[in-house]
């Protein structure tokens, strides 16, 4: 596998592989690793315009994010998944990071390339790991 930046993974390009098996939470992943790609651009440019773009893209990433965890609650509760619970625990420390990202980048003190290792390899996991242990309560019939 490539990695344009050292030590960065690019699986977040969306292979079939990632799918759940539900199309609204596949198009929702695809979403976030394009998010996820556009802040890796933003990496490579320098300057206010690209902080801007990222704290754009962090405000972005904020809004699917919610948008996307209800969905997954949703229909893990309505399908009885018996780790709902800590699924959900997993979901509101995601919302909580990037809350703290939001806040520092309002202030100025943001190291980017930090906060986007943390984004995509916390998408991988998520889609990955968390997502893909739940397959079978995502899966449309
Ligand atoms: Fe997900
Ligand atoms: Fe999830």
């Amino acid at each position: 596998m490539s990695s344009r930046l050292p030590g960065i993974t690019t699986q977040y390009e969306w292979r079939d592989c990632y799918s759940v098996g539900n199309a609204i939470i596949d198009q929702q992943h695809k979403k976030m690793l394009l998010l996820c790609a556009e802040s890796e651009k933003c990496l490579k440019s320098a300057g206010p315009e690209s902080c801007e773009k990222f704290h754009d893209l962090l405000n972005e990433m904020a809004v699917c994010a919610r948008e996307h965890f209800a969905k997954e609650e949703e229909l893990l509760l309505a399908r009885h998944y018996p780790m709902l619970a800590e699924h959900a625990e997993e979901h509101e420390r995601f919302q909580t990071a990037l809350v703290d990202f939001l806040v520092s980048a309002v202030q100025g003190e943001q190291d980017k390339t930090g906060v986007f290792r943390f984004l995509s390899e916390w998408w991988i996991h998520h889609i990955l790991v968390s997502d893909l242990d739940c397959k079978p309560y995502f899966e449309e019939s």
